[in-house]
């Protein structure tokens, strides 16, 4: 029987048990952002282990680029990497969520026009297809675009750990459509999605789809203040 692959996170095999308590204890003494000064004995004890075992999650860390290590004395210097802080973050969203439920997010922004491009990515019937199916509904021909500012800007980047709809890129007439992710949201409170585009030329707009045109369901036009919602699903 061939062997399951690992779970992996951008083609890395994700840590468990031991390897994340190990990288729990660093964080929480501060090795994100400076190295802490411990032997394989010390992280061993402090997480119930014998200091070989504990030499051995060391090396393997390292070797997946998790934590970096120097010699200091007969010690070690540990930090951990920021690919290790996005593990851990996402082990943070795990548990949030089962102690806390889905997150929620509510902020506002501004209507804005943007290039006009939202019309014709969303005509493709490559696209259309895949929101019919995961959105249950045939999108309006276009994406309203939200402008952000201060606080909305830092909670509207929350999402990024949410697991959203997936919509996956493709190509047609010899080009490359790229995927975006998808979030049940609500504007004014009539329902709709955020759309996130895996790559976009927009740092403080948020982009929407819905089954019809909003400014014309919500009256709207630019410069507008729209209240929005979203919920993790
Ligand atoms: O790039 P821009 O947002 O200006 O245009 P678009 O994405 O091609 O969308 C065409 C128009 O429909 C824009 O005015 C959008 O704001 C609007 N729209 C809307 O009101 N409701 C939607 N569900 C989608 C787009």
């Amino acid at each position: 029987m061939p062997a399951t692959p690992p779970a992996s996170e951008n083609g890395r095999p994700r840590p468990k048990g031991e390897a994340l308590a190990v990288l729990k204890l660093l964080a929480l003494a501060g090795a994100d952002h400076t190295p802490v000064v411990l032997t394989s004995r010390e992280v061993g004890e402090r997480i119930g282990m014998s200091q070989q075992a504990a030499d051995r999650y060391l090396v393997a860390l390292e070797r997946r680029g998790l934590i970096t290590r120097s010699l200091a004395q007969r010690r070690q210097r540990l930090q951990v990497t920021p690919a290790a802080m996005d593990l851990l973050r996402a082990e943070y969203h795990a548990y949030h969520r089962i102690f806390e439920g889905p997150a929620k997010l509510n902020y506002s922004g501004k209507v804005a026009s943007g290039l006009g491009e939202g019309r014709y990515y969303l005509s493709q019937p490559g696209y259309v297809v895949q929101f019919s199916e995961r959105l249950g509904y045939t999108p309006y021909p276009g994406t309203l675009n939200v402008r952000l500012s201060g606080d909305a800007l830092r909670k509207a980047s929350l999402v990024s750990h949410w697991t959203g709809i997936r919509i996956d890129g493709f190509q047609a007439s010899g080009r490359t459509f790229g995927g975006a992710t998808c979030f049940a949201a609500r504007m004014n409170g009539k329902a709709c999605h955020l759309i996130h585009p895996d790559r976009t030329h927009y740092k403080d707009v948020v982009e929407f789809v819905a089954a019809d045109c909003l400014r014309d369901r919500l009256h709207l036009k630019d410069g507008d203040t729209v209240a929005l919602e979203l919920e993790e699903s």
